[in-house]
């Protein structure tokens, strides 16, 4: 099966296979990080888990969406903090 879905990250589309993760569209995406510390450190996706919540995200106007334990699907709209 090769299913594609398109999601849009930071207003740029992105087309990826179907069953990613957010987290991993954002990486895919090649720019590093999903969000920033409290002190402006740049931070990305860690354990892949749900444990860390380095990974979160505003998933279609909802903040703090953990990218790991979410799966991309037609026009899912993602924003980083960076
Ligand atoms: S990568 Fe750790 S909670 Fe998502």
């Amino acid at each position: 099966m090769d299913e594609r879905v398109r999601v849009v990250i930071d207003g740029e589309p992105l087309t990826v296979p179907a069953f990613t993760t957010v987290a991993a569209a954002v990486a895919m995406r090649g720019v590093g990080g999903t969000r920033r510390s409290v002190t402006g450190e740049p931070r990305a996706a860690l354990c892949g888990m749900g444990v860390c919540h380095e990974c979160r995200v505003t998933v279609d106007g909802r903040a703090h969406v953990l990218g790991c334990q979410t799966l991309c699907r037609d026009g899912l709209s993602i924003e980083t903090m960076r």
